[in-house]
């Protein structure tokens, strides 16, 4: 008897954790999209309404977004999809942007050598060439189902008869309103008060997007939209000609795919710096009970803190565009040489980043580029993040063609050793070449689970977008959080360089925070800002999609 009573609360404990968490975000039988605007989520539901699978309603979503979430989707960007098709096939399309021919390693640096202020950051200067509509239209070639027509039309009458403005979004374009005037003059769209309820009407978006229809990717990169486009960016000062717009194309890539305990995780592979930066911190971790110490506690942060130091010191390090370096990625994904980095690593202090490397850094932070996430019927899973690099890219708007150009080119490293606008160093192998594409952080991430589709995941946020992804992931998968408690729940990040440990403003005790102090992080004091924007879907053991759209913005997650 005495046993029994022993062993009835392990046995209850015990099934407790082995019943997956129960669901509070949207629910739905059979296919999903999230992202960060309802008007966009339902473009791709509606086409997968019609019989479009999880491709056609992505080329839907990521040119809905040009109208929907101006801040991060447009033409003007690029972006990673990882997909993993119902059968188990997996695979990664790189549409990232990529220098212009003209483009050389010093072209940021004054004669002395030193990085001329805003030169890749702002304005035309800044812009690489784009790569969403090549990508696009190469997913719905190679895996979409549907005519184009049925995918754009919608699209096309949304640019139309326009999008409202939310109160998030109106914070946003005053925040940034003077740049855009700046920048564009003061005759531009975006010079105007935008209040939220009002509607923003796209129909230059339109017209460039009717072109793509008839011509599908060379409506765009060759002809007269070409030509406006080049133009346009010559005549501010910047680099793209006709002639670096008709030679891009995008690249399919070979995901990085990792095992964590029984999970499969399957994400974004160089040029992205997302899947390899990942797979370290989690295979650094591993050999801890991490479930045991409990989300969010002193060990957990301290533990992930410590796989991320050493990760983004390897990340900083060694990767750039694969088609340009060489990148040990034998030895940075072999599990000896990451567990061994680990070496040194105590639960009784902090390590010094300045014994992994050194620098002295400021940082700006940021929630830029904006991910989606989609499912379709049939179980095909799609992870897209895309960006503009800052929000609105480098502020350039052609109100000609109706998009936003990205500043992606700071994405480089204009300087090894000096920081880009995300605090992040790189190193060599992220210089800038011509035609060579810029290292990220986008972690377009899917997670399969006993062979099956488990999570669809990824977030914006710059150098943050890594540590958001993992952690959501664990949430779900140690911690037994539903998708939106994962996706909502508090996040903190760490990047080597600068050392610091930075927390959300909300949800993290001041107790936890003097103990980490104690043992020697130093904690970015008074920051508010948040930390990535999740949007994910998790399959539930009846086969359901649970969404988690992030409550940090407008993000929806929409269904049948
Ligand atoms: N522009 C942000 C990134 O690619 O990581």
């Amino acid at each position: 008897m005495r046993k029994l009573i022993l062993f009835v609360p392990l046995i209850l404990f015990l099934n407790c954790k082995k019943q997956p968490a129960i669901p509070t975000g949207l629910v739905t039988e059979k296919a999903m999209v999230v992202s960060a605007r309802e008007e966009a989520s339902k473009i791709g539901v509606e086409i997968m309404k019609k019989g479009g699978n999880a491709f056609d309603a992505m080329v839907g979503v990521e040119f809905a977004l040009a109208a929907a979430y101006p801040f991060a989707g447009s033409l003007g960007g690029g972006g990673f999809m990882v997909y993993r098709k119902n059968d188990g096939e997996v695979g990664a399309l790189d549409y990232r942007e990529k220098a212009p021919l003209s483009a050389h390693k010093d072209m940021y640096l004054d004669s002395l050598g030193n990085v001329i202020p805003g030169m890749s950051t702002v304005g035309a200067t800044a812009v690489g060439v784009p790569g969403t509509v090549a990508g696009a239209m190469e997913v719905h070639r190679k895996l979409g189902s549907l005519p184009l027509k049925d995918i754009l039309e919608p699209v096309i009458a949304l640019a139309k008869k326009g999008v409202v403005v939310t109160e998030k979004q109106a914070a946003r374009l005053e925040r940034v309103k003077e740049s855009f005037i700046e920048v564009n003059g003061d005759s531009t769209k975006y010079a105007a008060n935008f209040k939220p309820g009002d509607t923003i009407k796209y129909p230059e978006l339109a017209l460039t997007l009717g072109k793509i229809l008839k011509q599908g990717k060379d409506g765009f990169y060759k002809g007269e939209i070409a030509e406006k486009l080049a133009a346009f960016i010559q005549q501010n000062g910047g680099f793209v000609t006709v002639e670096d717009l008709a030679k891009y194309d995008a690249k399919w890539r070979v995901p990085i795919v990792f095992d964590y305990r029984d999970i499969r995780i399957i994400s974004m592979s160089p040029p992205s710096s997302g899947g390899v930066t990942m797979n370290q911190i989690f295979k650094m971790m591993e050999p801890y009970p991490v479930s045991k110490y409990g989300h969010n506690s002193i060990e957990t942060v301290q533990l992930f803190v410590e796989a991320a130091r050493r990760a983004y010191a390897d990340r900083n390090y060694f990767l750039g565009d694969p088609d340009f370096v060489d990148i040990p990625l034998d030895v940075l994904l072999d599990d000896d040489y990451i567990q061994g980095r680990m070496e040194g690593f105590s639960f009784e202090k902090a390590t010094l980043s300045s014994d992994v490397s050194h620098g002295d850094i400021e940082i700006t932070e940021s929630d830029e580029t904006t991910h989606y996430s989609i499912v379709d019927a049939d179980g095909n899973a799609i992870s897209t993040t895309i960006t503009l690099n800052g929000a609105y890219g480098s502020k350039l708007y052609c109100d000609e063609l109706g998009f936003f150009l990205n500043n992606e080119m700071d994405d480089f490293s204009a300087k090894p050793g000096v920081p880009n606008m995300f605090g992040l160093i790189g190193a060599e192998a992220n210089s800038i070449a011509p035609e060579k594409r810029m290292l990220s952080s986008m972690t377009p991430t899917i997670v399969e689970k006993d062979g099956e589709l488990y999570m669809v995941v990824g977030t914006p946020g710059g150098s943050t977008i890594i540590t958001a992804v993992a952690q959501t992931i664990l949430n779900v998968y140690e911690f037994n959080l539903s998708m939106q408690e994962a996706v909502n729940a508090p996040r903190f990040h760490h990047q080597w360089l600068p050392d610091m440990l930075m927390f959300e403003a909300e949800g993290f005790e001041e107790d936890l925070k003097s103990n980490l102090k104690e043992k020697g992080y130093e904690i970015l004091e008074g920051r508010t800002r948040i930390i990535g924007k999740v949007d994910a879907i998790r399959v539930l053991e009846d086969g359901k999609l649970e969404g988690g759209a992030d409550k940090r913005g407008d993000d929806t997650a929409v269904g049948f």
